[in-house]
């Protein structure tokens, strides 16, 4: 596996699958590497903090880093290249392309966390520009982040593959997060009932077809647990928007707070469809 800090012996290879992160691996950045290995393209993972994606500095300073343990997950897994670029080579004073997430990027995620998409879109348009892979693997727990993600190929016209890779949890149900470290045993408990709370709301739209009373399901169930809801809506897959009498898939989205930290779920589903 080899470590690069730049794009000099990498850019020629047009067979590469990229899997960006942030370090702090876990096994649901494990999973998107397993899916980039079965495509059998040379995988690389890059591991880069992105400043410009934090709103708060703090957030920023206090995002876990362990560069040693990461490069001991990733030299397991057997894969070609680590790309861990620092900041100036990321975002070079001589300039770089800054780009707005646009109407999208200030809803639901960007309506709490100003600035984020902008942020978000900007260091995955560079790691397109500077890595140009064939393929790349996003997980669909981040579902806004992957859709304006689809958007940037479609609109920069990228020949670029994008994989969706469910989302892995931990046997209570909690989507796996880096941010998971920084609950007690209490608040990981706390936190297992946004999925139960995403199900409910599931159930119940399956059941009765409205939005309001399967909303208010989901939304109890993390009232009655003590934790604060920032979002917690149901929208149309495709378009991310409100859903129309032709939707088909729908996918639930909830943001909330446990012992003060931000976490985010999503659910996807078509109704007539089984569990
Ligand atoms: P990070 O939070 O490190 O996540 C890297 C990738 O892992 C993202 O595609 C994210 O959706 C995926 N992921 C995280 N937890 C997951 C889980 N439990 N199941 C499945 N996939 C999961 O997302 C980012 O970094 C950054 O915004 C990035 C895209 C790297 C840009 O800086």
């Amino acid at each position: 596996m080899k470590i690069l800090k730049d794009n000099k012996h990498i850019f020629e290879n047009k067979n590469l699958c990229l899997v960006p992160t942030m370090g702090a691996l876990h096994e649901g950045h494990i999973a998107l590497i397993n899916t980039a290995k079965k495509t059998e393209q040379e995988v690389i993972v890059s591991v880069f903090v992105n400043r410009f994606q934090f709103n708060d500095d703090l957030d920023f300073k206090n995002y876990p880093r362990d560069f040693e343990k990461d490069i001991s997950i990733l030299n397991r897994l057997n894969i070609e290249y680590v790309f861990f670029p620092d900041e100036e080579y990321m975002f070079p004073e001589s300039g770089f392309d800054k780009l707005d997430a646009g109407n999208l990027g200030k809803k639901y995620e960007g309506n709490s966390r100003p600035g984020h998409f902008d942020g978000v879109i900007t260091v995955v348009n560079r790691l397109f520009e500077l890595i140009a892979p064939k393929t790349a693997v996003f997980g669909a727990k981040d579902f806004q982040q992957l859709f304006l993600i689809n958007n940037l190929i479609f609109e920069k016209k990228y020949n670029i593959k994008i994989i969706e890779n469910k989302t892995v949890r931990s046997s209570s149900g909690l989507a796996l997060s880096s941010r998971n470290q920084h609950l007690s045993n209490k608040g990981i408990y706390q936190a297992s009932f946004i999925y139960k709370s995403l199900n409910a709301a599931k159930d119940e739209f399956i059941k009765t077809n409205n939005l309001i009373d399967a909303v208010k399901v989901g939304t109890d169930i993390l009232f009655e647990n003590n934790i604060d809801l920032d979002y917690f809506e149901i929208l149309d897959h495709k378009t991310f928007a409100a859903p129309k009498n032709t939707t088909k898939k729908y996918i639930i989205i909830v943001a909330a707070y446990v012992e003060g930290i931000r976490l985010i779920d999503n659910i996807q589903f078509e109704v007539g469809a089984t569990k």
